[in-house]
């Protein structure tokens, strides 16, 4: 119900416009498990701005719920696990009972209901009403944020009186005057110029200047009033900007930061500017990050620590001022807006935040650089910076190009959603970091994590955002050079805890199959993955592979590893991973004709078959991938275990997390990639296979909520049936994913949660790591793919198209004018050179893509694999390796 309300009101915006932008929703995935971040960023920005909310899913910043909003912060993560990202640096508009002490300061006591109803987001800005009224937006650029805070309504009994103009004096200066003489604020005073002969009005004019010694005339009072005894003015309500430094979203600051004032070149513009020490969500150590905020029409200025047990006031002077550090937590400042300024900007305040991770004055820097002095406090600058973050989000979407007829709004809405979400993270810090400084190579923070971004967002990337793609690579390989391994996962300029495989060696093998070549020293892309496989790290938890040197001696990584250096869980799916980045490794290094390397890897990445154990029962199927101990025996586990009708949350990053990580072995006995046909083989041939993938799914033991998920809704193919592919892929898709804040069916991962939408959507998945796509049916009539940097246009069109609704089966294919029959495609044949895939769609089910001929690459029978490195100095696999046979069927001592 609620999600067709919901689509209903979106569209009635969107259908107004032809822009990706216009159709996308940032809400989706805010509720329900997808901890989406719903704010203002650019693609890849340093700076990602939203309202963070107390809600329990906060892992994102905001969430879709009834949590209280206590504040606007610069620095998010998007639709990670784990504990809430990042969040510090929170502004948040008070409007005060009085002086500062009557301030909220504590982000629990600050917290603010919101206005439901007035959520409201586009790509590059986000905006919110509270409950009392104020409302909170920003905007961005890369490195900074653009807040505009509206004080709706605010009113003091002070008027606003323009610089250079006499005016009457209200009731309540008067009283002022009259109680204490002389006590008149220096900015009321300031901003009122002599007139001897002003007009005197229905009241008289004010003094020049209070303790003037022309003292002012004075109104005639009533000789019958009684001299009023002197009560002190009624309080004064106060407009107030809170800044917290200390108050992330995982609570995670202990005591080492600083803050320091001063103001800027611009008239009333206070700055505070420092950085604090805070611990990452999802990895190792600590990190330290800055920030540079500017804060117009200031009238004072107090600092607070210990949520205002400790309180003074601050003379900000001209420049910086000292640094101070802040060694208790529940500390910041506070800004009282001069009421005057108010009533000049229609009660809004604009606030500029500079981010930096190597500086504060790199953060000032930024704030300046990007969003001039003289080109922020205004009304229309926000407006400026707004339209051209979505500008920039359009050039990018606006690569790929849909033709909609006939598409319900639904699949646009999601589509360019989660088109929208592919881009957010990494985040393109390069220069901005003090890791190491001997390195002139880009920086990307936020791979959170590779486990499960290899698998889409990357290769979205290898289409789309080809340039993005190369500076990744090189970040990635710049990591192994100054740490030893490539990351499986990082953020916030920290070691992230590695999920599984070491699959950042799968994430440039599909890189370098794809022809991801731009500034990239492939030679050390080769060497970092060679590392990965054969060195173990001190601490693997973070980094590089564990087990290897008894997955060398076994032929499995065993249940009862005994190398120290990290958690011993995950054996089976590490075996599996391990297995399929081994064969990443062997592409690239058959590319690079280094036979004997390529052998000993595409013998290694069949080691996977030593998990095989064929006795093992689930459902009616036999044969399933199980743990092994070192000694050989299996361990069993029910293959149902951790999918979601057995022990679905059991399967994490903690010691009791079992052998197969964040899915079951009847999900994971179909992960082997680079040899589905070996696997079609073990689980009893064609027909078994498609029967076994059917149950897998109608038994409830598939997880689409988790990545892995992803692959099995196309492995059909493989199964000679992409007629259920299509099926599959709709009924999943269908089921599970709607434009709404509940509409992922699990965290979005930095966009791979949604990134089966965009492929499902384009109709062919990624075999990520692999010059592969699997064939399904597109839902739009026609897509093109724009390359930049080649230019030229690779084209689906379809003939036949209802929307998938009858007419969802392909009947024949043709790529450049000439039939095709398999069902799949190799990157190079497609989008390199700009082809045009054409299909047409009938109501049933053909023979087309079901000859061994049509099916995708497999290693064992001499599959194609590397599309464009076959002509190009590499050979076909097939005719350089020779697989050592048996070698990797021969059980280990002791086993079965
Ligand atoms: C209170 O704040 C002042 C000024 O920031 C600082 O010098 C002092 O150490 C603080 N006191 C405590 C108990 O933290
Ligand atoms: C602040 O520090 C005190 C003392 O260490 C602690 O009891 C309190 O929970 C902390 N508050 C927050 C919000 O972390
Ligand atoms: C006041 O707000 C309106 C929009 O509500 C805007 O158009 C106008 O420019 C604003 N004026 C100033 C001085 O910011
Ligand atoms: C990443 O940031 C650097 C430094 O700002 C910039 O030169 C580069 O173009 C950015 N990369 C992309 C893909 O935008
Ligand atoms: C192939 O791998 C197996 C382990 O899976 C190993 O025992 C064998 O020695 C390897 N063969 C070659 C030629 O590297
Ligand atoms: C192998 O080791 C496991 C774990 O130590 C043990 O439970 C099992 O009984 C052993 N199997 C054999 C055949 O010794
Ligand atoms: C790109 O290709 C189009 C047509 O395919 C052509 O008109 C245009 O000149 C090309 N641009 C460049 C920069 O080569
Ligand atoms: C690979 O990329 C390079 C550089 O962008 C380009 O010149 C070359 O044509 C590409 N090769 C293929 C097969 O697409």
């Amino acid at each position: 119900m609620l999600h067709a309300a919901w689509a209903v009101a979106l569209v009635a915006v969107a259908g107004a416009h032809g822009l990706p932008s216009d159709w996308v929703d940032p809400f989706i995935g805010t509720t329900n498990g997808g901890h989406v971040f719903p704010g203002a960023t650019l693609p890849f920005g340093s700076v990602k701005a939203v309202a963070d909310c107390t809600g329990n899913e906060n892992q994102g910043g905001f969430v879709w719920d009834d949590s209280l909003i206590t504040g606007v912060s610069p620095l998010h993560d998007d639709g990670t696990g784990g504990s809430p990202s990042l969040g510090q640096f929170q502004v948040m508009p008070q409007v005060c009972t009085g002086e500062f002490k009557t301030c909220f300061m504590r982000s629990s006591e600050r917290a603010v209901a919101r206005r439901k109803g007035t959520e409201r987001a586009h790509p590059g800005y986000f905006g919110i009403t509270l409950d009392n009224g104020l409302e909170l937006e920003t905007t961005v650029t890369s490195h900074v944020a653009l807040h505009r805070f509206t004080f709706h309504d605010f009113k003091t009994k002070r008027p606003y009186t323009p610089p250079g103009v006499t005016a009457p004096p209200t009731r309540r200066q008067q009283d002022a005057e009259d109680a204490v003489p002389g006590d008149v604020d220096g900015d009321d005073t300031a901003e009122v110029t002599p007139t001897p002969q002003s007009t005197p009005g229905p009241e008289p004019s004010v003094s020049p200047t209070a303790g003037s010694t022309n003292p002012p005339s004075r109104p005639t009072k009533p000789t019958t009033t009684v001299k009023p005894t002197p009560t002190p003015p009624p309080p004064q309500p106060s407009a107030v900007i809170v800044f917290d430094l200390t108050e992330d979203l995982a609570h995670s600051y202990k005591g080492q930061g600083a803050l320091r004032y001063g103001t800027t070149s611009e008239l009333g513009v206070v700055r505070v500017s420092g950085w604090g020490q805070y611990v990452p969500s999802f990895g190792a150590n600590f990190y330290r990050v800055y920030f540079c905020l500017d804060v117009p029409g200031v009238k004072s200025v107090a600092q607070y620590q210990m949520g205002g047990r400790n309180f003074s006031t601050v003379h900000a002077t001209p420049g910086w001022g000292a640094s101070e550090p802040i060694r208790n937590n529940e500390s910041g400042a506070l800004f009282e807006i001069d009421p005057a300024y108010l009533h000049k900007h229609n009660n809004t305040v604009h606030t500029r935040i500079g981010v930096s991770w190597a500086s504060e004055k790199a953060a000032c820097a930024f704030a300046e650089e990007e969003i001039p002095n003289g080109r922020w406090e205004m009304w229309s600058d926000f407006e400026v910076v707004k339209s051209a973050g979505r500008r920039t989000w359009d050039d990018l979407l606006g690569l790929v190009e849909v033709s909609t007829d006939r598409v319900d709004n639904d699949v646009i809405i999601d589509f360019w959603s989660s088109m929208y979400r592919s881009y957010i993270s990494p985040t393109n810090i390069t220069g901005d970091h003090p890791l190491w400084d001997d390195s002139d190579e880009p920086y990307y923070d936020s791979f959170y994590c590779i486990w499960d971004s290899f698998r889409v967002v990357h290769p979205l990337y290898t289409i789309t955002a080809r340039a993005a793609q190369a500076e990744m690579v090189r970040a990635l390989i710049d990591v192994w050079r100054h740490r030893g391994w490539l990351p499986d996962c990082r953020m916030s300029l920290a070691p992230g805890w590695t999920q599984g495989g070491s699959n950042a060696d799968s994430l440039l093998a599909d890189s370098f199959v794809k022809n991801i070549t731009k500034g990239i020293d492939w030679n050390a892309g080769l060497r970092s993955m060679i590392t990965d496989a054969t060195v173990t790290p001190g601490y693997w938890d973070v980094e590089g592979r564990s087990a290897i040197t008894r997955r060398k001696e076994l032929g499995y990584v065993p249940v009862d590893d005994d190398t120290p250096g990290g958690l011993v869980t995950r054996s089976a799916s590490k075996t599996l991973e391990y297995a399929f980045n081994d064969f990443g490794i062997a592409l690239v290094a058959e590319a690079f004709g280094l036979e004997d390397t390529a052998k000993e890897y595409y013998n290694a990445s069949n080691d996977w078959k030593n998990l095989w154990n064929p006795k093992t029962t689930s459902a009616g199927f036999s044969g399933f991938i199980q743990p092994r101990y070192i000694n050989g025996s299996f361990m069993e586990v029910d293959p149902r275990h951790c999918s979601p009708v057995l022990g679905h949350l059991d399967c994490f990053l903690n010691a009791g997390g079992g052998e197969f990580y964040e899915a079951s072995s009847w999900e994971y006995s179909f992960f082997v990639p680079h040899d589905m046909a070996t696997a079609v083989d073990l689980m009893g041939g064609r027909p078994k296979f498609v029967q076994r993938l059917d149950a897998f799914f109608d038994e409830g033991f598939h997880d689409i909520g988790d990545e892995p998920g992803f692959l099995p809704c196309f492995l059909y193919n493989y199964g000679a049936r992409p007629d259920k592919t299509v099926d599959r892929v709709l009924k999943v898709l269908n089921a599970n994913y709607f434009p709404g804040p509940a509409g992922l069916p699990g965290n979005d991962d930095s966009g791979a949660m949604g990134g089966f939408v965009v492929f499902a959507s384009f109709g062919f998945f990624p075999v990520a790591g692999e010059s592969v796509y699997l064939i399904s049916a597109p839902l739009f009539p026609a897509i093109s793919f724009f390359d930049p940097e080649q230019n030229t246009t690779a084209r689906v069109i379809t003939h036949g198209f209802d929307g998938t609704k009858k007419n969802k089966y392909i009947q024949r294919a043709s790529l450049n004018g000439r039939d095709f029959t398999r069902n799949w495609f190799a990157h190079d044949e497609f989008f390199g050179v700009g082809a045009t895939l054409e299909l047409w769609l009938g109501p049933r089910p053909t023979k087309w893509g079901t000859r061994l001929e049509d099916l995708p690459p497999s290693m064992s029978t001499g599959g194609k694999f590397m599309g464009m490195l076959e002509g190009a100095g590499a050979q076909a696999m097939l005719s350089t390796v020779k697989l050592p046979h048996g070698s990797a069927h021969r059980a280990p001592p002791g086993s079965l």
